[in-house]
Order: structure tokens, then sequence, then C-alpha cells
């Protein structure tokens, strides 16, 4: 296993390029299981999730060929319709093979993901979708089976804008005859991009980034090629990072739009922030103002992927007590204990009374499980300690931790980290950052 060590201290100067989305590539790589033909994808980053997803692509029967950032996938052998469980437990994505492959042949055996580092992370929501479109739900030894004699098209509500039951529908419906209509639909950047590269197989789909998304079935797809857009977590996670160390980042490849609840947030730190169609400058001279209150939404909201690297940098403020509210998932605070690790002053909280009625309405999802608060009281200094990486994101604000830290951090299990960033290490390194991998 891998370990970063990381000399902290040292303020970001320089370019970094941002890589394609790992979240967006994921559905677009699996909905090549809706054709036979041939489609090329670019701008794949290089991460471990992507990997497990083309052992899956080769376990169902494609024949997948890597060129850099790019993906060529060809059909090689009659699909499968089960996805195998050593694949699934380490990428819960892996769930979305069963939109394409159930409405390609009408039956598809998942193994169902189980909880994580996050939460429970239930799929009801999918399973309700498919419901609604004709098939059947059994369960079998850890497995959820799929199955229709015919699907038909319908009209779905989804009681809370799942991403990922959004992009399983979007998938599923496409070849399903008839009319869809998928209503409190997930409106994140990523599904905008799957939905294009569906049109561009032939399918037809109006409204993806609007709450409600009409599809009409088509007979079958065909092959297309497709740029994945960039990663707005990285690209968020990299304008934190310089916001804590201080210094002058430019991003390359970014679009501003997909970031903007950030952008605000960060503006009212302090940053100087220039922005550009596929480019954002950010100088950060001082400690970071304190903001009083984040709370996580959906797009476009301000994105819990981004969570854990904002009460990092809430921890180098100097004075004022920032509370952070996460509405999507039940358990994701890991981090906050590793931080404390390195002296961050952190706090559990309750929600604010009043609170618990506005809130989105996560807590009517998969067993009503709270959104929790933590306070966190900003001290301007964190020092290096050895912590652990829990989950990609946890992972991304221990490293921003390390490199505003005074002292040395080690960070062990960067294998979580490995599965959304690309060659983070490396990017810092060219940006002045002393942090290196070295074998555990
Ligand atoms: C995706 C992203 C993840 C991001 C999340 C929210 C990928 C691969 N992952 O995850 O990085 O943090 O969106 O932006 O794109 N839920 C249910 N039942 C369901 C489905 C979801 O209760 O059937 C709950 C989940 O437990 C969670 C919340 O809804 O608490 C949001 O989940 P969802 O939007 O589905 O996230 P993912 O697609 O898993």
């Amino acid at each position: 296993m891998d370990k970063f060590i990381i000399d902290g201290g040292r303020s970001l100067k320089g370019t970094i390029t941002i890589s394609g989305s790992k979240n967006a590539s994921l559905p677009i790589l699996l909905s090549t299981l809706l054709t036979q033909e041939i489609c090329t994808i670019h701008q794949v980053p290089v991460s471990r999730d992507i990997n497990t997803t083309i052992r899956l692509l080769e376990y169902l029967g494609k024949k997948v060929e890597r060129l850099g950032h790019s993906i060529k996938v060809s059909p090689r052998r009659p699909l499968k319709t089960y996805a195998p469980y050593d694949l699934v437990k380490q990428m819960r994505a892996s769930v979305l093979v069963a939109g394409p492959l159930l409405a390609r042949f009408k039956k598809v055996r998942v193994p169902l993901p189980g909880g994580c580092a996050i939460g429970l992370r239930p799929i009801n929501i999918h399973l309700e979708g498919f419901k609604a479109l004709g098939a059947s739900v059994s369960y079998q030894k850890g497995d959820v089976i799929l199955k229709a004699n015919r699907l038909k098209g319908a009209s779905i509500k989804l009681p809370f804008p799942s991403v990922g039951a959004t992009e399983n529908l979007l998938m599923s419906s496409v070849l399903i005859p008839g009319r869809t209509r998928i209503q409190n639909a997930a409106r994140e950047p990523e599904i905008v991009d799957l939905a294009d590269f569906l049109n561009r197989m032939g399918a037809k789909i109006r409204g993806a980034g609007k709450s409600v998304i009409h599809i009409v079935g088509v007979k079958e797809l065909h092959g297309a090629w497709h740029a994945v857009i960039p990663d707005r977590i990285e690209v968020g996670t990299f304008l934190i990072a310089c916001s804590a160390t201080g210094g002058d980042l430019i991003l390359e490849g970014t679009c501003p739009e997909h970031v903007g609840a950030l952008l605000k947030k960060l503006k009212a730190c302090g940053a100087v922030l220039d922005i550009f169609p596929n480019r954002i400058r950010i100088r950060m001279k001082s400690r970071p103002r304190t903001i009083g209150e984040i709370k996580t939404e959906v797009f476009p909201g301000f994105p819990t992927d981004l969570q854990a690297p904002w009460m990092t940098l809430m921890c180098f403020s100097r004075q004022g007590r920032c509370r952070i509210q996460e509405n999507i998932f039940e358990k994701r605070f890991m981090h906050a204990a590793e931080l404390a690790r390195m002296g961050a002053q952190i706090s559990v909280a309750p929600p604010p009374a009043g609170e618990a009625k506005s809130a989105p309405s996560r807590r009517s999802v998969g067993g009503g499980v709270d959104g929790t608060t933590v306070v966190v009281h900003g001290t301007g200094h964190l020092y290096g300690a050895p912590v652990m990486a829990s989950d990609i994101r946890a992972g991304a604000a221990l490293i921003v931790a390390g490199l505003a830290a005074r002292g040395r951090t080690e960070i062990s299990r960067v294998y979580h980290i490995d599965r959304g960033y690309e060659k983070i290490e490396e990017k810092l390194q060219g940006v002045g950052a002393r942090i290196k991998r070295v074998k555990e």
C-alpha cells in the first residue's frame, strides 16, 4: 500500500491541467453496453475507479482499448447480464450496469452494493424507478434480480434527486418503448454529459440539467464518440488547496459554471478569482476569512464532495466558526477525527432550530437519516501528523491539510484517493508542493 508524505507550508504557484470527470466517465463508459457498435470516449481520467469500470466492461463481454485518456469500447462476445460482487464492492457505481442491461436483455442481476464509509447508500430509488418501467425486483444471496416481460415508458417521480438513480433510469429508458418522464431528476453536470453522449448514440432525451427529463425510447443505439467534461471536484479541490496554502494557481481546462457555489464562497473567504471560459486563476494572499455556514446541497448548491476539503480550509481561518451541515450523506464526517489529530478544533453541533424542516428532502430517503452538523473553530494552523484516508474526498481533505500544515504529514490508505484523482501528487509537485508517494 502506498502513502503520501507531505512537508507542508509551501504556497502553490503555477498551472494545473484538470482531468476529465471521473463521475461523468463512469456512467458514460457503462452506457456503451447499450450498443453493439464501437464507442470512443475521450478525456477519461486515469484512476482506479476507471480501471474497475474497464474490468467490469471486459467481464461483461466488451473489448476495451485504452490509449492515454481515450478509451475505445467494442463488442467482443455476447454480453453477460451479471455484475460480479468483487467489482461491485470495489465501486458502488457498478450498479449502473443495471439500467443498460435491463433495457437490452430484460434481465439483470447485480449484487447489492451495501453501505460504505460515507453512509448507507441504498439503491431503493433506482429499483422503484425500474419497477415503474415494468421490471420485477427480487433478491437472492445478496444480489438484486430485475426481470421484465415487457418494459414500457412511464412517468417516474424520484423522492430525492439521486444522481445514480437518474443515470440508471436514463440509461434504461432510452431503449424502452414509449415516453418516459423523470421528475425531480438530479441536475448535476454529469447528468447532462451522460445525456449528451446518449443523444450522440441516437437517444432522444430532452431536459437533462433540469428537474424534469423527457425521454422517447428508440429501437437501438449506435456507436458514438464523446469528450468527457472536466472534473469539477478536482477543480474544487485545487481551488481550496490554494486558498489554504496561499499562492497563485491557474487551473486549465475547467468549466467555471460547474463550480459556481464554491467560487462564491471562496471569494467571500478573500480569494481573488479571474474567471475565463476554460480557465480559473486563483490568488490568495492571506489566511482565509471564516464563512459562517456551509450546507451541502444538490447541484447547483455546494457539493457534498467538497465538504471535506472545505472543512480543512476553515481550520486555517483565524477567528470565527464555520458551521458545516451535510445534507446529502449521513456519515460523511470521518475526516473530522483525522483533522483533529492535526490540531483541528471541530465539534459536533445539532442543526439550528427550524433547520430540520427546511433542509432538502434527504430525510425522507433511505430510512430517514438526518443530516449532521459540525462546527469548525478556525485556529489559523494545523500541525503535520500521521493520518488515514477513509474515502476519496476525505483523503483529498487530508492532502489539503498536509499541504498547508506546519511540519510533516503522512497519509496512509491513499488507494482511496487514487480511486478519484489522477496523479494528484504529480500535479501538486508541479506547482511547488512537497508531496511524495512512498510504499508503506
Ligand atoms: C454520486 C457521486 C458522488 C456524489 C453524489 C452526490 C458518482 C459515481 N458518485 O453518488 O461522488 O457525492 O452523487 O452528489 O457519480 N439514496 C437513497 N436511495 C437511492 C439512491 C440514493 O437513499 O436509491 C441516497 C444516498 O444514500 C445519499 C443520497 O441519496 O444519501 C444521494 O445519493 P446519490 O445522489 O444517488 O449519489 P450517488 O449517485 O451514489
